[in-house]
């Protein structure tokens, strides 16, 4: 296969998750028609998600690819998380919001997330980078709305949107290189779908934003919360999937 065929389709891939992001950002609520405890959940949320995951997830994608041009691109990306300790940013910016996370955010996403993680688990190489290259795309889209949460909540602390609304073009442009290297290493059979992470991860970021649309009643942040006094054990046993 050479590099002319096989530079339409990344473009069409890339474009279409482009088009996904757009769509995604295009359906933030207003942050001004949002009450202090959304706008906190929200920040409180993605958080949750982002401050333990990210580096798990992206090293993932080092263990997942093949091709010989992937692994310095991630890895770049990975120096600079930790080099640079990207989850105390995002724990700074949570905290000075007053949205760090207490015990009902983590399970407000539990179930979303979960599904994400078991995806990531089946080290897919292509779909796993796919997956990556949207959520890189859209963290970068989506700082400037998460600062203005913020600034309603009253915080000044924007390193975390700062740094991320700039340093994440590069990182996705630098994701959908390796997306290039690896589909024209393991093209994806036909038949497959390509997008599957993209779906799950969009899933989670819808109940980042709007928790409850697709929760179950044992799941909901309300019922989480009444259960704040149960065992740790009981709720494992409760939630297991
Ligand atoms: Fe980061």
């Amino acid at each position: 296969m050479t590099a002319t065929c096989l530079a339409l389709p990344v473009e069409s891939i890339e474009d279409k998750t482009t088009a996904i992001i757009d769509e995604l950002i295009d359906s933030l609520p207003d942050p001004n028609q949002l009450t202090s405890e959304e706008r906190r959940g929200i920040i409180a949320r993605y958080t949750s998600v982002l401050e333990g995951n990210f580096i798990y997830w992206m090293t993932a994608a080092v263990i997942a690819t093949r091709a010989e041009q992937s692994r310095p691109i991630l890895l770049d990306n990975l120096y600079e998380e930790v080099h640079d300790c990207h989850p105390l940013m995002l724990r700074k910016f949570a905290i000075a919001a007053n949205a760090f996370p207490t015990d009902k955010d983590p399970w407000a996403v539990h179930d979303d997330l979960t599904r994400v993680r078991q995806f990531m688990g089946r080290l897919s190489p292509v779909r796993l980078v796919l997956m990556m290259g949207f959520f890189e795309g859209f963290i970068q889209k989506f700082m400037s709305y998460l600062a203005h949460l913020a600034a309603e909540q009253g915080s000044m602390e924007m390193e975390y949107t700062d740094v991320h609304g700039v340093c994440d073009i590069e990182h996705t442009e630098g994701l959908f290189k390796v997306l290039a290297a690896e589909i024209a290493l393991t093209p994806p059979e036909p038949d497959k779908d390509l997008f599957e992470g993209v779906t799950l991860l969009r899933t989670l970021i819808e109940q980042i934003i709007r928790p409850g649309s697709a929760v179950s009643d044992t799941h909901s942040p309300v019922r989480s919360e009444e259960q704040g006094q149960a065992s740790q054990e009981d709720r494992q046993r409760r939630t297991r999937i």
